[in-house]
């Protein structure tokens, strides 16, 4: 029995914000970004809007696409770093928001890992039949991170400038991550056929705590008492901290090696996928992957250019966008990976159901 994606869904929030509107609110350029990530534009939620309203929107798109009810999920998995509120997580908003049952409902949080993670562990309940039906959704808004101050109203078009000085200066300080990431929603839908040779077959998963200092963020945790405190907001630490250049180096390294084992695992090559569905974290280092694994551009497609990082959505937004393009053909080979914080990576390949 295999377990295979039946429907997919999106959401992403309907305001951009390009390089150029970033460039008038802090010391950064259409030129430095795109030619550094490959980032272009990035959807932007508006305040109100947290992770378990656009991962509920992305359910719903995909239970129409999978012509499922709500009724017929057993397990929902929820991927986010960006939740709604400390606590509890979206699992239980994203449930009741979607009309679900009084399921398991759970959340991950393995960042721009948590996609593969999820996958991987929607497959081992369908495969173990716990489960006969599961939707994985990952899903941010990463905009709260975002120390743009009062030049959120120059974004949104709300007044023209001119930009305050003080939130220039924050904007600035923080462009070396803030850049980078954007908001949106993916889904997918899971179930299980009865041809074994299809849906999911092998997959790696891989931790390296040793790694967690690479992007963190320290502030507002239980080891600190109280967990929250102005001292810790005035030490910026509820801002992300990055090591951009190792960060680079291990995404480089860690998924190609995750790659190249599965496909030992499975006694397959890299000759035989047809569709590498890569996080989407930096164009360069999509092409740093392409090249270590020896495949064409063409075989690992990014979309990174308009959405930058959606950290937990990036692997199903892009799945979505290749499934309408009709790139997940009968019969072929998809091998999905991912790097992040934690760190935690890995790969998975799927047989797509259907013969060639
Ligand atoms: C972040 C990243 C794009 C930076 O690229 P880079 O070529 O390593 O650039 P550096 O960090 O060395 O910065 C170079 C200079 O640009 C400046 N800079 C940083 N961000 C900038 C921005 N948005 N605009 C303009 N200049 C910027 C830096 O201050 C630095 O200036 P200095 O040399 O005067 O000190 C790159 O390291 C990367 O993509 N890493 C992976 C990040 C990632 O994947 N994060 C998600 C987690 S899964």
């Amino acid at each position: 029995m295999g377990s295979v994606i039946i429907g997919t869904g999106v959401a992403l929030p309907s305001r951009v914000v390009t390089n150029d509107d970033l460039s008038a609110i802090m010391d950064t350029s259409d030129e430095w970004i795109r030619s550094r990530t490959g980032v272009q534009q990035r959807h932007i939620a508006d305040p109100g809007v947290g992770a378990s309203d656009l991962a509920a929107e992305a359910v719903a798109e995909a239970l129409r696409n999978a012509e499922m009810a709500p009724q017929d999920v057993d397990v929902l998995i929820t991927a986010t770093m960006t939740p709604d509120q400390y606590a509890p997580g979206i699992a239980g908003m994203v449930q009741e928001r979607s009309g679900l049952g009084h399921i398991a409902a759970f959340d991950l949080r393995q960042q721009c890992g948590g996609y593969l993670y999820g996958l991987d562990l929607a497959d081992a309940l369908l495969a173990s039949g716990k489960a006969r039906c599961v939707v994985v959704v990952g899903a941010e808004v990463h905009s709260g991170y975002m120390p743009y101050g009062a030049s959120w109203e120059i974004l949104r078009g709300e007044r023209p400038g001119p930009v305050d000085p003080v939130d220039h200066a924050a904007a600035t300080e923080a462009r070396g991550w803030a850049v980078l990431f954007g908001d949106g929603a993916g889904a997918a839908v899971l179930t299980t056929e009865e041809d074994p040779g299809t849906g999911f077959i092998g997959s790696v998963l891989r931790t390296d705590g040793s790694h967690a200092d690479l992007i963190e963020v320290l502030g507002v945790g239980f080891r600190h008492q109280p967990y929250v405190d102005t001292a810790q907001l005035e030490a910026r630490a509820h801002w992300p901290s990055m090591n951009g250049m190792e960060l680079f180096r291990q995404a480089v390294i860690c998924m190609p090696a995750a790659v190249r084992e599965v496909l030992a695992e499975t006694d397959l090559t890299i000759d035989d996928v047809s569709l590498v569905i890569a996080h989407q974290a930096n164009d360069r280092i999509l092409d740093a992957v392409r090249k270590q694994l020896g495949i064409d551009a063409e075989l690992i497609p990014s979309n990174i250019a308009r959405y930058g990082n959606t950290t937990a959505a990036t692997l199903p937004i892009l799945l979505h966008e290749q499934q309408a393009a009709g790139r997940i053909r009968p019969g072929s080979l998809v091998c999905f990976t991912a790097f992040g914080a934690g760190a935690h990576w890995g790969a998975s390949l799927y047989r797509v159901p259907g013969t060639r």
